[in-house]
């Protein structure tokens, strides 16, 4: 047996762990041979693949980024993407793929096996933890983290300059990441995408955490979106559903902040800083065990499904109900936060 592995999106902390596991049991425990492709999709549709054998992921366990490269190429809007991935298959003699990636990279792999009849196996990958079918995404605990860290930081720095520190973290369309982080470093106000946000409120937040006097802090995904009124048109861009939508909506917030309450913010983007570097423990304990059940699921020809976390459990879904809908932050997990707000 032959199995292909790629990773695909934006890279996460323990994708190496995963590659690792796939490889270690398949290899030790199946004598499996394996094939990896290069920059996710885009290796399978033009033939690029790199030798990948024990040798290849010795080391790579505390590794951040992943040994095969990633990429955002969807073969389901190439040129004959489908039958080309087919022919590349064929030829490199591959009889499954391991697909590790997000929402996208998973959406093709559910449509390659149940459309088109390849044999794939999912593993569930992002910083967002904005995955359905899961309880955990590996890569999230890492993130939140480093966000938090930051936010520790930040706080002192606020203090002493009694100034307002708005922390924007990643996070387009789900809040898990403010949420979390937020909460483990003591943030004044978290701002979601799930929830438009209500500048005035915001401000009241800020106006009351300088009566206490302390310096407050906000955090705010970098999709959270104000309410409508709260923008001046020319400043946003609409959404699908005519709504506003911001770009840099940390740095618009601060200026928004120190125009209506007269007190000075600053900005803090922390961008592909929460994807990068070594994993958590615990994101590299979730990533290799999903590496050694999807190559299970190879083993047992349960193709179509992706490996996911339930409690402590490692259980297998398909995956075209892991990327039917994202998981956001239920309201009532929001409003719990609500209590440190100020
Ligand atoms: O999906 C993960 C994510 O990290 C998002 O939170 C973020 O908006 C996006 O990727 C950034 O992607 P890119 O690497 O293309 O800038």
């Amino acid at each position: 047996m032959r199995v292909g592995v790629l990773t695909g999106g934006g890279d996460c902390p323990g994708l190496n762990a995963v590659i690792r596991g796939v490889v270690r049991k398949g290899v030790q425990e199946y004598a499996y041979e394996f094939v990896g492709y290069r920059d996710g999709w885009r290796g399978p549709l033009e033939a690029d693949s790199v030798p990948l054998d024990i040798p290849a992921v010795r080391g790579i366990l505390p590794r951040g980024g992943t040994i095969l490269g990633s990429s955002r190429t969807n073969p389901l809007k190439a040129e004959n993407g489908i039958r080309r991935i087919k022919d590349n298959l064929a030829k490199d003699d591959v009889d499954a793929l391991i697909a590790i990636g997000g929402e996208d990279t998973l959406g093709v792999a559910a449509r390659l096996h149940d459309e088109y009849g390849v044999p794939c196996v999912g593993v569930p990958k992002t910083i967002d933890n904005d995955l359905s079918g899961t309880d955990y995404t590996f890569g999230f605990d890492t993130a939140v983290s480093i966000a938090t860290e930051a936010i520790d930081r930040l706080h002192t720095t606020a203090e002493s300059h009694m100034r307002v520190l708005v922390v924007e973290v990643m996070g387009r369309h789900a809040g898990w990441i403010a949420l979390h982080s937020g909460l483990a470093g003591g943030a004044n106000a978290i701002l979601i995408p799930e929830q438009r946000f209500d500048v005035a409120q915001v401000c009241d937040w800020v106006t009351s955490r300088f009566k206490a006097t302390y310096a407050p802090i906000v955090v705010v995904a970098e999709g959270a979106m104000p309410q409508d009124g709260d923008v001046v048109l020319k400043d946003g861009t609409l959404d699908s559903f005519g709504h506003v939508r911001l770009s840099g909506v940390g740095e618009w917030l601060a200026k928004e902040i120190e125009r209506r309450t007269g007190k000075e913010a600053r900005t803090t983007v922390l961008g592909h800083v929460q994807r990068g570097g070594t994993p958590s423990a615990y994101d590299r304990w979730l990533a290799t065990r999903f590496g050694l059940h999807a190559i299970d699921a190879v083993r047992e020809g349960d193709f179509g499904k992706m490996v996911a976390l339930r409690g402590t459990d490692i259980v297998r879904v398909p995956i075209a109900d892991a990327t039917a809908r994202l998981k956001t932050v239920d309201p009532a997990l929001y409003a719990e936060a609500g209590i440190f707000f100020g």
